[in-house]
C-alpha cells in the first residue's frame, strides 16, 4: 500500500513538475496573482496535468468529521449537486432523490429524532457540519443503491476539489428509519412515493486534515 501511495505521489509530482508554469504565459500576465492564475490555467490545459489533478483529488479526499461554522455558498453547493447527478447510473434512470438541509431548526428536529434511538452519539452523527445531504433510492429499481453510491462519490469528489469537506454517512439512515414517529421528519424531507432514505453526507469547510486510513492492495488481483 505504501508503495502504491508512493508511486501515485511520485507520478503526481512528476506531472506537477512537467506542468509547472510557462514563461511566455507568465510574461503576458505581468507576474503577480495573474501569474498564479496563468500557471493554473496551463496546468489544466495539459492532459498529463489534468490526470494528475484528478488523481490527486481522489487520493486527497478524506472523511471530515470536524467542520468550520461557515456556510457553503449556494453556487458551490449547486456545482457539487450538478457533479453528483452526472454520475454514471443504470440506464440513466437517475434512480435517486436528494434533499439538502441547511436549516438549523430542521437539523435539530432530525437530531432529536435520532437521539430517541441512539442517544447523544446518534444526535451527533452528522458531526458539526452545516450542510446535511439526504439521498433516497428508488425501491423499484434493483441497481438504485449503486446509482446513489456513485452519485454520492461524485458529490464528495467535487466537494473536495472545491475545498469542501464531506463524510459519507450510513448511521443517520439507520437511526431515522428505526425511530418511532419518524413520519414528520420524512415528510419534511419530502421524498417521492417509492423512494427510501439510503445514504447521507455531511458537508462543510473542513476544520481538520486527517491522514489517509490504510488500504489493502491485496484485495485487488489481476487474473490471467
Ligand atoms: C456506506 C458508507 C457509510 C459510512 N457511514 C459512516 C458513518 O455512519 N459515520 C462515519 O463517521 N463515517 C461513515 N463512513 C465513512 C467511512 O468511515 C470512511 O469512508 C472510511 O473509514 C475511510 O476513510 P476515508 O473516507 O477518510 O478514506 C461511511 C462510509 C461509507 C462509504
Amino acid at each position: 500500500m505504501k508503495l502504491f501511495n508512493t508511486l501515485a505521489c511520485g507520478l503526481s509530482l512528476v506531472a506537477a513538475v512537467a506542468c509547472g508554469g510557462d514563461a511566455a504565459c507568465k510574461k503576458e500576465c505581468n507576474g503577480g496573482d495573474c501569474a498564479t492564475e496563468c500557471t493554473k490555467k496551463e496546468y489544466m490545459e495539459k492532459s498529463e496535468c489534468k490526470s494528475a489533478a484528478v488523481i490527486d483529488n481522489m487520493m486527497s479526499r478524506r472523511s471530515i468529521r470536524n467542520y468550520k461554522q461557515q456556510a457553503v455558498p449556494r453556487e458551490v453547493l449547486n456545482r457539487i449537486m450538478e457533479c453528483g447527478i452526472n454520475a454514471p447510473n443504470g440506464q440513466n434512470k437517475q434512480s435517486w432523490e436528494v434533499r439538502v438541509v441547511e436549516n438549523p431548526e430542521l437539523q435539530n428536529e432530525i437530531k432529536a429524532l435520532m437521539a430517541t434511538v441512539g442517544g447523544e452519539r446518534a444526535a451527533g452523527c452528522f458531526y458539526n457540519a452545516p450542510v446535511w445531504v439526504f439521498i433516497a433510492r428508488d425501491k423499484g429499481y434493483d441497481f438504485s443503491a449503486y446509482d446513489c453510491g456513485l452519485m454520492a462519490e461524485n458529490m464528495m469528489l467535487a466537494a473536495n476539489a472545491l475545498g469542501v469537506g464531506t463524510v459519507c454517512l450510513g448511521s443517520p439512515v439507520r437511526y431515522i428509519l428505526l425511530a418511532e414517529g419518524n413520519e414528520q421528519v420524512l415528510s419534511k424531507l419530502g421524498f417521492s412515493e417509492g423512494y427510501e432514505l439510503s445514504l447521507c453526507i455531511s458537508m462543510g469547510y473542513p476544520d481538520e486534515t486527517p491522514e489517509a486510513k490504510p488500504r489493502d492492495l491485496s484485495k485487488v488481483k489481476f487474473v490471467d
